[in-house]
């Protein structure tokens, strides 16, 4: 029951940081990754695999996204990710050494099934990620890593999220330790950063009047646009589906990097556009690649809302808001970045008077193609 909650979903955005330590609970041991699930996955079948496709719908689509970048870096294996509906009707190359993983919320989405039954059948082996359990999907699949994100009511999925790419997290650190990817030190380090990102969830929730005032503000806003690069990619495109499906907004993002290939020409005086940034500590140094491109936006006009690290200074300059996370892992910020563009579609959703929980046209669970 909502509780004390004005929707299913203001609760279910405040219950992420349990919905990240839920799934992380038992699979931390003495500083290692052990996911007993996947006991039947010996470690050979883990070091024969040669390439890894992630199929899913929607926001799990974007889970995956993520967790790419932190897989290849960690465990180096290629990672594709699909939407399952794109994948099951393209005659996907799959052999024994292809890992295909699914990932569903409802464990019923129907176009994920199929394209799990086609990826086994095909002679793939398949494991599920799925926040419910016993359901169809995992059924069908070789293995399954539950998310313990508890029922997720609201249609627009919020903590099943997080807790997607913190299980997908755990398997890709669960599969560097087997494929000895990454050094002991290296790999006790990261899984530090993803036992910390509840506490630091938790500081993120409680900034959230900021971003209520924003939406306020933008109420009656007709598009708004998303931009992020690398892990933050996905992010720009979960914070755009947040606001199309929450407050009917016309809302598209994009990877930084496309700006001058097209999208900039959209950029006219008093356009809102949210910029997720990237870490100044990551290794790419793609921070001043991002900062010059919200300079480039501000100066045609743009309104720049950035989304930034704690200590961040050089955005200040160019920004019109920024709303801070606190210092983590630079893969680990999009679990934090998420939080304040699914607040700010709430919100905004909320003061057009709309109901954010069953918003039209739209079911928790496809199970119709
Ligand atoms: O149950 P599933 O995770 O398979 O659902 C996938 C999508 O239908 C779902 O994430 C959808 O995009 C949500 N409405 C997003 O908020």
């Amino acid at each position: 029951e909502k509780g004390g909650w004005s929707s299913f979903m203001r609760k279910e955005i405040s219950e992420q940081p349990d919905a990240v330590a839920n799934t992380i609970l038992g699979r931390v041991v003495d500083g290692q990754v052990v996911i007993p699930e996947l006991d039947g996955f010996g470690d050979e079948m883990l070091r024969d695999i040669r390439r890894i496709t992630v199929i899913a719908c929607g926001t799990a689509a974007y889970a995956g996204m993520v967790a790419k970048y932190a897989i290849e870096q960690w465990a180096r294996v290629p990672v594709e990710v699909e939407l399952s509906h794109e994948f099951r009707y393209r005659e996907p190359v799959l052999d024994e050494h292809t890992l295909v993983v699914s990932i569903s919320q409802s464990g019923e989405t129907m176009d994920t099934l199929m394209a799990v039954k086609y990826a086994r059948e095909h002679g793939a082996k398949t494991i599920s990620v799925c926040n419910t359990q016993g359901a169809t999907i995992p059924r069908e699949s070789d293995g399954v890593v539950y998310t313990h994100a508890g029922p997720e009511v609201a249609v627009a999925s919020t903590k099943a999220f997080v807790a997607q790419i913190t299980a997908l997290y755990l398997f890709g650190l669960h599969l560097a330790r087997v494929r000895g990817t990454l050094d002991e030190a290296t790999l006790a380090g990261f899984v530090d950063e993803l036992q910390q990102v509840p506490a630091q969830l938790a500081e993120v929730l409680a900034e959230s009047e900021r971003v209520a005032q924003l939406a306020h503000w933008m109420a009656d806003t007709r598009s708004v646009l998303f931009l992020g690069r690398h892990v933050g990619y996905p992010i720009a495109l979960e914070g755009a589906l947040k606001l199309k499906e929450l407050a009917y907004i016309h809302a598209e993002g994009f990877a930084a990097g496309e700006l001058k290939h097209g999208p900039i020409a959209l950029i006219e005086p008093g356009q809102p556009v949210f910029v997720v940034v990237p870490s100044p500590r990551g290794s790419q140094n793609l921070h001043p690649k991002v900062v010059s491109n919200i300079q480039e936006i501000r100066a045609r006009g743009a309104r720049v809302i950035a989304i930034a690290e704690a200590g961040d200074v050089a955005v200040l300059p160019f920004a019109d808001e920024v709303i801070r996370i606190p210092l983590a892992g630079p893969l680990f910020e999009p679990l934090l970045a998420v939080v304040p563009l699914q607040m700010f579609a709430m919100e905004l959703s909320e003061a057009k008077g709309l109901d954010v929980d069953q918003p039209r046209n739209l079911a928790k669970s496809v199970t119709v193609e």
